[in-house]
């Protein structure tokens, strides 16, 4: 099995953008893991965050398949991609796009460039996978931002949706999230059969993110 995704977004909290953005970077390069870590972070803080952290995996939070030209405010892939990111969430609970905008950015960006479409639930899952990104990562949204992991609260979604997601592709990764704050929300998301989580809260808000980030691994 390959190495298990730790994917933290730093949405727009206060402890995650600006200089803060580049401290949290750098303090999840610190952590001693076989776990992939990755940050996915501001359009604003892509180039900081890259040239604080090297080392790190550094995901934008959304992209928009345009081309180059008159596009005021839209994300270009290929900037982001010159400025270091190597993926991107797309269609966050918090930022929706159609299905055709998330196959028309899988069609724009390389091999390599990992996408992880973001569902929220089965149905939402199984339709986005069969468009083949790199991973689906599903988060209920009531649960985001909440204290009860969904791997707790939702076992069910979770593994739900890793046999949707199977069912429709043999090669899409999968990811669930909202409220994953510890070791064992992390451990039991790989039991019912993901490759890893996408969180938020439980690092942006704790009062000491390095060992939550420590805690986060502690099982794998
Ligand atoms: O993208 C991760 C996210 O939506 C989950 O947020 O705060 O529940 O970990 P949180």
């Amino acid at each position: 099995m390959s190495d298990p995704l730790v994917v933290v977004n730093f949405k727009t909290y206060q402890t995650a953008h600006g200089a803060s953005a580049e401290d949290l970077a750098r303090a999840m390069v610190s952590i001693e893991t076989d776990a992939r870590m990755i940050a996915a972070v501001s359009a604003f803080d892509l180039s900081a965050v890259v040239t604080a952290a090297p080392s790190l995996e550094v995901w934008c939070q959304h992209l928009d398949p345009v081309g180059f030209g008159s596009n005021t405010g839209w994300l270009h892939p290929a900037t982001a991609i010159e400025r270091g990111a190597s993926g991107t969430l797309i269609n966050h609970a918090e930022h929706k796009v159609s299905l055709e905008h998330v196959a028309m950015l899988l069609e724009q960006v390389p091999d390599g460039f990992d996408v992880c479409a973001c569902a929220a639930d089965i149905e939402e899952a199984r339709a986005l996978a069969a468009l083949e990104p790199g991973f689906v990562a599903v988060e209920p949204p009531e649960l985001i931002g909440g204290d009860v992991s969904v791997t707790s609260a939702d076992p069910e979604i979770v593994s739900g949706t890793a046999q949707a997601v199977r069912d429709v592709s043999e090669v899409v990764g999968i990811l669930c999230g909202a409220g994953v704050k510890s070791g064992s929300d992390v451990s039991k998301a790989i039991d019912l059969g993901t490759s890893g989580v996408l969180l938020a809260s439980g690092v942006t808000k704790s009062d000491d993110p390095t060992s939550s980030l420590k805690d986060l691994v502690s099982l794998l």
